[in-house]
Formats: C-alpha cells, structure tokens, sequence
C-alpha cells in the first residue's frame, strides 16, 4: 500500500477500516482532564470490551442466587467454555487448549514435563533477552535437575551489531546443539523488539534433534497468525491480559499438542485434571483427563475467566486474517510516518510484516525523557529499560489517525 503523510490520508484510512465499528466496543481510557488519551499499549494491557462487565455480573448473578449449587451447574465446566474458541485462536485442536492459572505458573508448569534432562541431553535453549519471568523459571528447571545454566542454558544472540535473531543462525545453533538439546522455550514476539520468531522452521528444527519444543505466546496470541497443531509444536502457554483483553492478571491459556495426551511422563497434578467420571468419587488413585486438561491443577477461577469470554466472541467474529491485515497496515503506516518525519529513530523490531506483529519498538534520541514527555501529553506506551518505547496500535481499537497524531507529538516534542 502507498502511505501518505498528511492527517486527511490517515482519517480516510480510517473511513475505509472493515474494524472500524470494533472501537466503539470497548471503553476507550481518559485522561486527568476528562479527554481521551492515545491509547498504544495493547501490548501490555487490552482495553475492556463493553461486553465484559456483564458477563462478570452473569456469574454474580449466580453466586448470589445459587451459592455453592453454582458449581455443579455450571462452573466446574466454565473452562470449557474457552476451549475451541481459544483453540482457533492459536491454529489447535479443542482438545489441546485449556485456559488455567497465570503465564509463568504455567511455563513453570510445562517445563516440569517438557523439560527431561539426562545426562547427555539436558541443554535448554532461549533467546538472549526474553521476558525475565521466562528466563527465572527456566534457570529454576536447570537447577532443580542439578545442572549449570553456564553449561545447559543456550541464549541467543543477535550478530554484532544486529538488534534481532536471523532465523538460520536459529537453525544452526539448534543443529549444532543436536542431541544436547532438550527443549527450546522462545516468545513467539520478543516483548522487547517486537520481532515475531519462524516458530514453524525452528519447531522443524528443534524436533528434528529430538528436543520438545514450546513457546511463550504472550505477545503473539491475538497480534500474530498461529497454527500451532500444523507446526507440529509441542507446548505453548499466553496471558490474556494483553492483545486479547481479558483484564488485570487475566488466566493464562496453554496449548499441549495431541501427540500427548496419553502423557506417562512428569507432571505436577491437581485434582482438575482429574478424570471427570472420577472426580468427585474423591479416590485417592490420579487418572489424568487425556487431552490438554489433564495439565489442570486447580479448579477454574471463574470470575477471572468470565471476561475472556467476551474476546473470544470478537476474534471469533473479526478473525484472525482481518486483525494481521490491519495490524499490518497500521504499523506499516507508524513506520512510514515515523521514517518520513524522524529518520534518527532507530526501530529496532524487523521491517518484515512477517517477522513482527502491531508493536514497534524504538529507540529514540532523548530516551526515556522524550517517554516521560509524550506520557505526559496523554500517550499511553511504555519504556522498557534500558532504551525502548514500545508502542503497539491494536486492530480492534485503534485508529489510524491517532498513528498520525503520535508521530506529530512524537515530532513536536522532539523538535521542542
Ligand atoms: C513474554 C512474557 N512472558 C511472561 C510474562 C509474565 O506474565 P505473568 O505475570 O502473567 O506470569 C509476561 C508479562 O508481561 C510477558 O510479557
């Protein structure tokens, strides 16, 4: 597409928009004067759709009306509400999707099955710089196994002088790792450069010399297109509370592949996952459901839960393919306007629409004063240490000029 740099070009992009009817679904933030702020950062927390409070207020309603009687009628199948729908989402099975706990209870969680170490095969490999929480739970696998992330903890980096990973230098570590490498745990985006990883050639890859692989999909489940079951990937785990706007602290969803569910391996169990004939017969004998459920310790927090449904719905009715094609088009247009208007930002996430999803990450000159500038002029992004604005403009939400109207405040404060 050919971008322009003027305001009357972004406002008949968003004229034209398919998603255009979506904003008005969601509460939009405002700021200390009563007026709206530019919201960019769906990357860290989605906005509330207005269909959430009632469907919370529906399992209140329940509550009070039905206490305990609740629970047999429909909240111990509540998770099951978010299964297929959850499953379309990340290209799985019904089967191979549950929603539980909270992201990186679940990662630690996965890595207690999908991490086997042996004496010869016990390398786990990361990239240089994943999210922190991702980086402590895998260093906690390697010493609860008794090995040295010196030895056994394989991070990633970037050529010298290069910001993001080329995928065959991927490729090469993990042949080279061969038969050391036990698993492969890489965020599908990068939450700091935003690049989105070939999760396809390097799950190829990874079982290729026998290694489990799995991804932390918190930046890539509802930003990126995900076919996790045809990738042959064998565990994933996301948080909802950022593109797919289920709120503060919102469950996590995991994805384990069907190829096992007939699990004999390590796990941690709980009585969710359960065989749910036996379940409440009370035994003392663990029969773990044979899909994904199996991986389920605890019963489901509904209330948290509730608000998921209400995103479910929307991607359900946008899709995936319309959400990536905005998303495509409203960060092509941030980028364009940035490089026509600030050619000394340096972005750092990858100019391939293939390699990234809505976010773009900057450095800018200024820094986190130019951050603390623009927050104050009602930008909402945010400043990831030690150099990066990351600014993610969400598909459902927002609007191409308000793309426009950042990179003149951007501009504008730069310029002083
Ligand atoms: C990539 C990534 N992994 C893990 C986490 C941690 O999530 P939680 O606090 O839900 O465990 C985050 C949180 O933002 C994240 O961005």
């Amino acid at each position: 597409m050919i971008f322009k740099n003027s305001k009357l070009f972004a406002i008949e992009l968003d004229q034209n928009d398919p998603l255009k009817s979506y904003r008005d679904q969601f509460y939009y933030p405002k700021g200390e004067n009563g007026e709206e702020v530019l919201y960019l950062c769906g990357n860290s927390l989605g906005l509330q759709s207005k269909s959430v409070r009632p469907l919370v207020e529906t399992e209140l309603n329940v509550w009070a009306k039905d206490g305990v009687l609740g629970q047999h009628r429909r909240w111990e199948k509540f998770h099951e509400k978010l299964m297929a729908n959850s499953a379309r989402l990340v290209g799985a099975n019904p089967s191979e999707v549950v929603v539980m706990n909270a992201l990186t209870v679940n990662i630690n969680l996965l890595l207690i099955s999908f991490y086997q170490p042996t004496k010869n095969r016990h390398k786990i490999m990361i990239e240089k710089g994943a999210f922190p929480s991702d980086q402590y739970a895998v260093e906690s696998h390697l010493d609860l196994h008794g090995f040295d992330p010196k030895d056994s903890l394989i991070e990633l980096t970037p050529r010298t002088g290069e910001t993001t990973l080329r995928t065959e230098d991927i490729i090469d570590t993990i042949n080279d790792l061969g038969e050391e490498l036990a698993t492969i745990i890489m965020g599908g985006v990068n939450y700091y450069t935003g690049q989105a990883f070939d999760m396809e050639t390097i799950t190829k890859a990874g079982k290729s010399v026998g290694a489990f692989v799995g991804f932390d999909l918190a930046h890539a489940a509802g930003n990126i297109h995900l076919n996790l079951h045809e990738w042959n990937v064998d565990f994933a785990a996301w948080c909802t509370y950022k593109y797919l706007c289920a709120g503060p602290g919102a469950p996590s969803g995991i994805f384990v592949n069907k190829k096992h569910h007939h699990w004999t391996g390590p796990r941690l169990a709980g009585w969710w996952g359960q065989n749910k004939q036996t379940r409440f017969d009370m035994g003392p004998d663990f029969d773990p459901i044979q899909t994904v459920e199996g991986w389920q310790i605890s019963n489901a927090p509904v209330l948290g839960m509730a608000p998921l449904l209400a995103s479910m719905k929307i991607y359900d009715d946008v899709g995936m393919i319309a959400i990536c094609d905005k998303s495509q088009k409203m960060t092509g247009y941030m980028e364009f306007l940035l490089k026509e208007n600030l050619p000394e930002i340096n972005i750092i996430t990858p100019n391939d629409p293939n390699q990234r999803g809505c976010q773009l990450s900057l450095v800018i000159p200024g820094g986190k004063a130019i951050f603390e500038s623009i927050s104050q002029k009602g930008i909402v992004c945010d400043w990831r240490e030690p150099n990066v604005i990351r600014v993610a403009p969400h598909p459902l939400y927002n609007q191409y000029s308000e793309v426009y109207n950042f990179v003149q405040i951007i501009l504008h404060t730069i310029l002083g």
